[in-house]
Order: C-alpha cells, then structure tokens, then sequence
C-alpha cells in the first residue's frame, strides 16, 4: 500500500469526508464548500447523522472521485485519538467490501489536538485496517493500492510516510495467528526469525534446536514439549543499531504454537482459539520486523521459547517436578500453566547470558485477565516503576492500552509446593497476579514488566482497524515504547 500526499484532489474510487455529530445538525469536521451539492440531501432527511463510525455513501457528479464515503466522528468534546483510529478503520473496511483500490482521505480541522497528531492516527487507521487473512476463503478480498492525503503538507508527510512498515510488522504478527497452528510450528517461527536477518545487516538471528535447549538445562520448556510431534526451539534475534552503548533491552514472546492444556486438557470450547497462543511470539516477530525497517537508535534482543502444549503418552504430567535453567524446582499442578513454564526458561536465559537494563514479556498467558480487563486493556505487570509509566504512556498514545496490576508478595503464599521450591498455579484466586507472580521469581532485579495479552490478542468480531481473530496487538505497543527510550538517551 502507498501514501501519498496531495494539494489538490485526486481522480480516485473514493473520497472520505469527515463528519463530527451534533444535537442538533450535523457539522462537517472539514470545510465543505466544494461538496455542499452533494453532501446536504443525506444530512437534512436524516440519513446521516455522523454518529460513532457511521458511514454514508453519495455519488457526485462531475467531481474527480467516483464516490463520496461520509464519515461519522461523533462528538467534538468527546473523541479520542483512538476513536479517529479506530473510524477511519472502519471507513476502509467498507472499502475492502466494495474493492476500491483508490482511496482520498480528508481529515477533521480545528479539533483540541495538532493536526499532525489527527492525521498520523487517521492514516494509522486507515492502513492498519487494510488486512485480512482471506487464504481459506473463496472470495477474496482485494486491498487498497493507495491512500491520497488531501493536504497534507511535506512535513505532516514525514510524520505518516512510516506507518504502512509499522502496518507490514502488525500484518506478520496477524498472519501468523490466524494460520492453523500445524503449518505456524515452532519450526515455522524460527525461519521467519531467521527471513529476518536476510532484509538487515544490523539483525543476528539463533534458533537454538532441541540438542542446544537441552545443553542450556531448558527443563521446563522440555517438559511442556514432551507431547508435542514437532521439537522445541528457543529463538534469539539480536538487533544493533546503537554500537556505542551498551543499553540493550530484551524483549520476549510466549510462542505456544497450540494450547490443549495437556493432560489437563481444556474443554472444546476454550480450545476454539488456542492457536492464538503464540501471540506473543507473533508480536515479537512483528516488532523486530518493524525495528528493522524504520531503524532506530537502540539495541533490542527478542527471545522466543516455542512449543506445542499437546496431549499423548509422552505428555509431562501434573505431580512432576522439573528443574529449569534457573535451577530453581517447579512441581507441576497443572499442565495447562505451560506458558509461565516456558517463559521462565527464557527470562532466566536473558537474565544469565544477556544481562539486559531491562526485560519485557508479551504473552496470552491467563483467562483471568480477560474477565479483569476484557477485549481493549492489556495486563501489565512490572516490578519497576519507571517501566510501568513509559509503558502506560506508549500504550495510551498508540490506543493498546495497559494496565498495571499489583504483585504482592504476600500472595507468594498461594504458588507454595510441598515438595518443590514453587508450584507453577494457584487456585482460581487472582489467577493473573499468580502467574505474574511466577515470572518475578526468574527475573531477579532486572527491571522487568509482563504485559498478559490474553484477552487483547483475539477478536470475535473485525472492529475498528481490527480484522476478525488475530490483531497484532502488542507491535505498536513495542515499537512506541522502544523508539521512546532510543529519544530519552
Ligand atoms: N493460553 C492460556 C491462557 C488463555 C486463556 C489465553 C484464554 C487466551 C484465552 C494459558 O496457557 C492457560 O491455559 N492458563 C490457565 C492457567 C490456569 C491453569 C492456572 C487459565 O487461564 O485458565
Ligand atoms: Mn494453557
Ligand atoms: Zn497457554
């Protein structure tokens, strides 16, 4: 997809013009003289009254686009950031529907936010939306070839020309979810991993095989792939971009290729979507493939511990004991805790052999923060202040919203084992605290945030510049975050 920036208008398939929604007429949020003719009829019988993400089509005569798409902003006062994002979402999927491949935008003047601001999260939206994963479906669907942007000067064109590479690092995370987790192996994830290193000098990448996971004493990862068909792989890509410092930041993806539970195995309908359980490898993957191509300052390690949590009769077993690379003991109470198992593995790696300032991890790792949180906020979990607030501060300028949750060690009490150093659940009780509780033990002093993306990473219904399933959430998130830390230095 191209953007492409524009004074004058374009001959194209469609024009979007935005629209704010008022007691008691409707206000265009652009200045509507040339279109008046067209736009009036609609408004005045009441067909369009630009609610939230309402759209209206018109046909114009004699104008250089063929269609006129009116928008719905809503209220003035009342939108976000997020929620021009998320409109401008919508308003492309209409477009997918219809196969326009051309598409104008204009976008909303004097709001409460810089122009620039409004415009980079409409184009966002715009491009993020432009997605879907359509290779088992006998219709497909055609994308849109090009984004003209009405009067967007040069300078507000440097702020917007990244976002279609931020948009290819969220569609890879997308593609991987939303593919059936017998083709996205651990095997698969390690050559998009290594893809990587050919499309950058700056990126090394290691996929660690089972003989090398096995000499790094990855017990823990080992036992979740005992019933697994395919092996384990521990991936690490190295991203360098910044040689005369030695701040590195590693990032981490809980890569569980399809979660059964395992012995404990889940009841069909929670199995529905487990192939979504490699979320936060995907988002890792995704992030590093955007580091690459928008390059900055800064150098970040991503770590991904990938298996399949299967059901046989090699499958670890509820009661076992394992000794992971911390060399701390982990009695299994439940085969379907495998992500915390695995990830421990690879925080106690980046913590031995990497010795980053400091670590954050994505992953689908309980159901108890989707009834916390629900669909939109993610889970954070930190044991550091100053990481909670430059996350916070990414997720709500990039609208994948965080929200921290608090680690008492008092709750420590609940992952007791009488026969092993911790046990790898509690009970039903602050099911997410518990776990975020778990990764702490393997952090040491680190500086170190989990964000649990449980209930972020899937939708039930496309939304916004969400498509159906996969969203990629997470990417953004990184990216805002790790681009931040490169500017404070
Ligand atoms: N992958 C699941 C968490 C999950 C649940 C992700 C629903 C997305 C949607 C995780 O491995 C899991 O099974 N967690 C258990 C933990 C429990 C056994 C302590 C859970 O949340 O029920
Ligand atoms: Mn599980
Ligand atoms: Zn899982």
């Amino acid at each position: 997809m191209k953007i492409i920036s524009s004074k004058a208008r374009k001959s194209c398939d469609v024009l979007i013009i935005p629209f704010w929604e008022k007691a008691k007429k409707t206000e265009s949020a652009v200045s509507v003289a040339p279109f008046r003719k067209w736009i009036d009829a609609p408004i005045r019988r009441k067909d369009f009254s630009a609610k939230k993400n309402e759209t209206c089509l018109v046909y114009p005569k004699r104008q250089k686009e063929k269609r006129f798409l009116l928008l719905g902003l809503g209220k003035k006062d009342e939108a976000t950031l997020d929620d021009i994002r998320k409109s401008y979402g919508e308003a492309i999927r209409v477009c997918l529907k219809k196969k326009w491949h051309t598409v104008s935008l204009l976008f909303p003047e004097k709001t409460k936010f810089p122009r620039e601001k409004v415009m980079k999260a409409a184009v966002e939206g715009a491009c993020l939306s432009n997605y879907v994963f359509d290779k088992y479906q006998k219709e497909k669907t055609s994308l849109v070839k090009s984004f003209y942007l009405i009067g967007c000067t040069p300078k507000e064109h440097e702020i917007v020309k990244n976002l279609p590479q931020l948009a290819e690092g969220v569609f890879l995370a997308r593609d991987l979810i939303c593919e059936n987790a017998d083709i996205v192996t651990p095997q698969k994830l390690g050559e998009v991993a290594l893809d990587l290193q050919k499309i950058s000098t700056k990126v090394k990448v290691r996929v660690f095989k089972k003989k090398d996971i096995e000499k790094l004493k990855m017990n823990l990862l080992l036992a979740v792939n005992q019933g697994a068909k395919s092996d384990p792989v521990f991936i690490e890509i190295n991203y360098s971009n910044n040689p005369s410092s030695k701040d590195r930041t590693v990032i981490v993806g809980k890569g569980i290729t399809y979660d059964s539970g395992g012995l404990c195995l889940k009841p069909a309908d929670s199995m529905l979507t487990m192939k979504d359980d490699m979320s936060g490898a995907a988002a890792i993957l995704g992030t590093m493939h955007a580091l690459i191509k928008l390059k900055p300052k800064i150098n970040v390690t991503a770590l991904v511990p990938s298996t399949e949590n299967s059901i046989g009769p090699n499958s670890y077993k509820p009661g076992d004991v394992f000794t992971g690379m911390s060399g701390k003991t982990v009695e299994i109470v439940n085969t379907d805790a495998e992500g915390r198992l695995i990830l421990a593995d690879a925080l106690s790696y980046a913590v031995e052999k990497i010795k980053p300032k400091r670590i954050v991890n994505l992953a689908t790792l309980t159901g108890a923060i989707i009834i916390a949180l629900g669909e939109e906020i993610s889970g954070l979990f930190s044991n550091d202040d100053k990481i909670v607030k430059s996350l916070k501060e990414a997720g709500d300028r990039t609208g994948e919203f965080v929200w921290r949750l608090p680690l008492p060690s008092r709750y420590l009490e609940l992952l007791k084992s009488d026969i092993a150093e911790i046990r790898n659940c509690g009970s039903r009780a602050a099911g997410s605290i518990t776990a975020g509780l778990f990764l702490r033990q393997f952090v040491k002093k680190t500086p170190w945030a989990h964000i649990d993306i449980a209930g972020t990473s899937w939708q039930k219904k496309a939304k916004g510049y969400s498509p159906v399933q996969g969203t990629g959430v997470g990417v953004r998130l990184l990216v805002e975050w790790l681009e931040a830390l490169s500017e404070k230095k």
